[in-house]
């Protein structure tokens, strides 16, 4: 055999097999994507979050509270109102734009950071956009 036939070969055997782990790489990011590529869906709308503070509800079986962004007047802000420290519901204070947890007093800012308290992280935050009237989460 020369020596192009036999590179030849090798290149061809490494391509045959390599080419099965390369495609099963492509596909498990693909299913990787898909699982993290929520679609956005309406919650409510820019009108009950003015009248109100704050919109609440579910999406996918994930509660959410939607607050204006306190920076960005023509933003929105999705957080999870699970309290991080052990599980109590917070609520949206509008005047001191915090969320309270009512069971140990843990207090967060509008994206979801610790303010104070024995909360250990912040709450759970989603991706959120208004179109029209309509406030959009992607969860
Ligand atoms: Fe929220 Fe303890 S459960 S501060």
């Amino acid at each position: 055999m020369k020596r192009r036939d036999f590179t030849n070969l090798l290149g061809l055997g490494l391509l045959t097999t390599s080419l099965p782990i390369a495609i099963a790489a492509c596909q498990s990011d693909s299913a990787s994507d898909a699982e993290g590529s929520g679609e956005f869906t309406t919650l409510g709308s820019m009108a009950d979050l003015v009248a109100q503070g704050s919109v609440t509800g579910a999406i996918g079986g994930k509660d959410l509270v939607v607050v204006r962004d306190p920076s960005l007047p023509d933003a929105v802000l999705a957080v999870s109102p699970i309290c991080t420290h052990a599980g109590c519901t917070v609520d949206w204070d509008r005047g001191q734009e915090l969320f309270i947890c009512p069971c140990h007093g843990g207090r967060f800012n509008p994206d979801g950071t610790v303010s104070g308290g024995p909360p250990p992280k912040p709450l759970t935050t989603f991706e959120a956009k208004i179109e029209g009237d309509q406030i959009m989460v992607k969860v």
